[in-house]
Parts: structure tokens; sequence; C-alpha cells
């Protein structure tokens, strides 16, 4: 993912722990693993740290779960660079992922990037001044044959066209919640 800020304009906490509620989910995680295994939960508890703390991940995160998992810090740190699906700085409450790659760029991405930055007044890796959405460009996203797509955090925005895409963000932008999956009405993956 592109720096989005410099380091030193975010602040990083100097701690973080678990909720109650996700110090739960978290042990009922780890659980799930076998004895001496535990560090196989390390990627559910990163996502886990990241919904309670905003969609990012401090480094003070890192460390508090490599200790839960007797892991060293340096194995999370990796986990949480590898996978983009973790932001390691702030982002805007609606994270727009735009898929680039093939299908996506063939059936249109380089007008729905266009469209983003021209209707959110920011470019790639920036998020506005009000601190709502932040825009991005991704590899492929697995649903090319709804192509084209973006991802606003958890949702899949499929079968873009300019008209779409703007319906989409108009919706945030009003407080709206837009309408999730094919634009077009197309059932799952299926022909037209
Ligand atoms: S190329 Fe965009 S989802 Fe695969």
């Amino acid at each position: 993912m592109p720096m989005m800020f410099k380091e030193s304009e975010f602040k990083q906490p100097s701690s973080f722990e678990f909720n109650p509620a996700n110090l739960e989910a978290a042990k009922k995680i780890i659980a799930k693993y076998p004895t001496g295994q535990q560090r196989s939960a390390v990627m559910p508890l990163l996502d886990l740290a990241q919904r309670q703390h905003d969609n990012w991940i401090p480094q003070a995160a890192m460390d508090y779960i490599a200790r839960m998992l007797d892991m060293s810090p340096m194995k999370v740190y990796e986990v949480a660079n590898f996978y983009t699906m973790y932001n390691k700085q702030p982002v805007g409450k609606y994270l727009i992922q735009v898929c680039r790659t093939t299908s996506c760029w063939l059936c249109g991405s380089d007008m729905i990037t266009e469209i983003c930055k021209e209707k959110l007044g920011i470019s790639l890796g920036e998020t506005t001044a009000d601190g709502r959405f932040t825009l991005i460009e991704v590899e492929c996203l697995g649903a090319c044959v709804n192509a084209p797509l973006i991802q606003i955090n958890d949702d899949y925005y499929e079968d873009l066209d300019a008209e779409s895409t703007n319906k989409i963000l108009d919706d945030l932008l009003t407080g709206k919640k837009p309408k999730v999956g094919s634009q077009k009405d197309r059932q799952c993956s299926r022909p037209e």
C-alpha cells in the first residue's frame, strides 16, 4: 500500500490492549489452534486489532499480539507488512481500493480511479482533509468476472461504470449506504 502519511504526520500510541470483548474473542481464536501452535492466530488477531483501532494497526498492537502469542515482534511485523489488508498507518473512515489488475484495467479501472480522484479531491495514496476517504489502487481483488470493481472497507462494488461509481461516491458523501455487490444486478458471477 502506498504511503498515506509521512511517519512524522501521525502519532503512534504508546500502548495498546484489546478491549474486554475483543480479549474474549482473541482467546477463542487462539483456542482453535493446537497447543504450541498459538502463533497461527496472528492473522485474525491483527484483524481484530485493526477493527478495534480505527482500521489501522499501531506498532504497540503488533507488540501486544507478539507477547500474547509468544512470538518475536519482528515475526508479527513481517506478517503485517506482507499483507496489504493490514493498514500500518491511519486511513479514512472509508478506505477505497480500486482494483487495477488486468480484467479491471481492461474494463475501465483507470476511469474509475479518475472519477474518485476528481470527486474526492485527492490523489492516490491520500486521505481527504476531513478524514473520511482514503483512495488507493490495489492488485486483483479476486472477483475478476465482475470487473471492474472497488472495495470499500469490507464490501465489494462490482460491474462499475461511470454512473454507478459516481452514485456510490455520492451516497457515501451524503451519508447514505450505497448498494453493495453488482451494480448491474448480476446474480453472483453468472453471465449477464
Ligand atoms: S482484476 Fe480486478 S478483481 Fe481481478
